[in-house]
């Protein structure tokens, strides 16, 4: 089989897919958390994507993507078959995962789902208890249900609509989560939007519970060279591709984070319109 040739391309939910490829080199040694930066065509853009499983015996990695702007739209074209143009990694550094006496619970929200799905089964292969806690406006768009009751010891859900579980937002139900269980629970770990894990992070505190985060910057080159993903952290400028993407996030700027984040959004959005027009089927 070629290097980087994609095995398997399947559509898991709405907009989301599910890519798995023959890469031996990254296959043989990534550990959970780290993440790998795919070109897929030649003329395409970098984007990191979380590793969602690597498996080095059959050098297969598998990776999870919501469709969010131009290049998610061209990767989710391409065919078994196909070969990805470039594929970078592994790249991070691992998360925090250990057998702990305690539970470690798992909050997402929005992309934050597919990327805190592997912590889910690395928790659990080393015999921690996972609570997980997830959310969506109405139960319909609620990701990967079934892989979180499958996977955790326990399913907490919130829909704003309160068409599932408690009525509100993922925070809604950390919070009623932790007034009857915080003294069960050894810290948590959220992943999603910057306000969402800053409120997380705010509500653990109230319990005296550390909250660890997986941030998403934008990110150019991956390697620590050029600062695009730049956070600060107790007014320190630490690079979530080298220094993370998992951090402590007691003491992050979230307002600056999500500044940064905003500071490309105009631009992704002409060249997704501009490219939209050269393709006459998206017209
Ligand atoms: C370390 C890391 C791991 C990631 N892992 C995953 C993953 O496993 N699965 C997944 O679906 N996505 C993941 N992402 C986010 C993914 O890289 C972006 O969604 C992707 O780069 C968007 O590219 P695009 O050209 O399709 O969209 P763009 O045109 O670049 O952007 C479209 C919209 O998405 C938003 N966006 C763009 N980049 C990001 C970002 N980095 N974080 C949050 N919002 C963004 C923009 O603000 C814009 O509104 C990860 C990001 C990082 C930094
Ligand atoms: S992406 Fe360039 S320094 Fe992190």
């Amino acid at each position: 089989m070629v290097i980087d040739e994609i095995v398997s391309h399947e559509s898991v939910a709405p907009g989301v897919f599910r890519l798995s490829f023959y890469e031996p080199r990254i296959a043989s040694h990534a550990k959970t958390g780290q993440f790998v930066i795919v070109i897929p065509l030649e003329t395409g853009e970098r984007i990191p994507l979380t590793i969602n499983r690597a498996d080095p015996k059959t050098n297969i990695i598998t990776l999870v993507y919501q469709v969010v702007g131009k290049t998610t739209v061209l990767l989710s074209t391409l065919q078994p078959g196909q070969k990805l143009h470039a594929v970078l990694g592994p790249l991070g550094k691992p998360s925090h995962i250990e057998k702990l006496d305690k539970t470690v619970v798992l909050v997402s929200g929005g992309l934050g789902a597919a990327i805190i799905l592997p912590e889910m089964y690395a928790f659990r292969a080393v015999g921690t208890l996972v609570v997980s806690v997830i959310g969506a406006r109405t139960e319909d768009l609620l990701l990967f249900r079934d892989e979180f009751e499958r996977h955790s010891d326990r399913v907490l859900i919130a829909t704003n609509d309160g068409s599932c579980g408690v009525k509100g937002f993922v925070t809604d139900a950390l919070e009623t989560y932790l007034q009857e269980h915080a003294s069960e629970v050894a810290f948590v770990k959220a992943i999603g939007p910057n306000r969402m894990m800053e409120a997380v992070t705010k509500i653990a505190a109230k319990y005296n519970l550390p909250t660890y985060v997986s941030l998403t910057s934008i990110m150019v080159d991956g390697t620590g060279m050029c600062g695009s993903c730049r956070v600060s952290i107790h007014g320190k400028i630490y690079h979530v591709c080298v220094d993370g993407p998992e951090f402590l996030a007691e003491g992050i700027d979230f307002t600056e984070l999500e500044n940064r984040n905003k500071r490309f959004q105009e631009m992704e959005k002409k060249a997704y319109e501009t490219w939209c027009q050269c393709q006459p089927e998206r017209r």
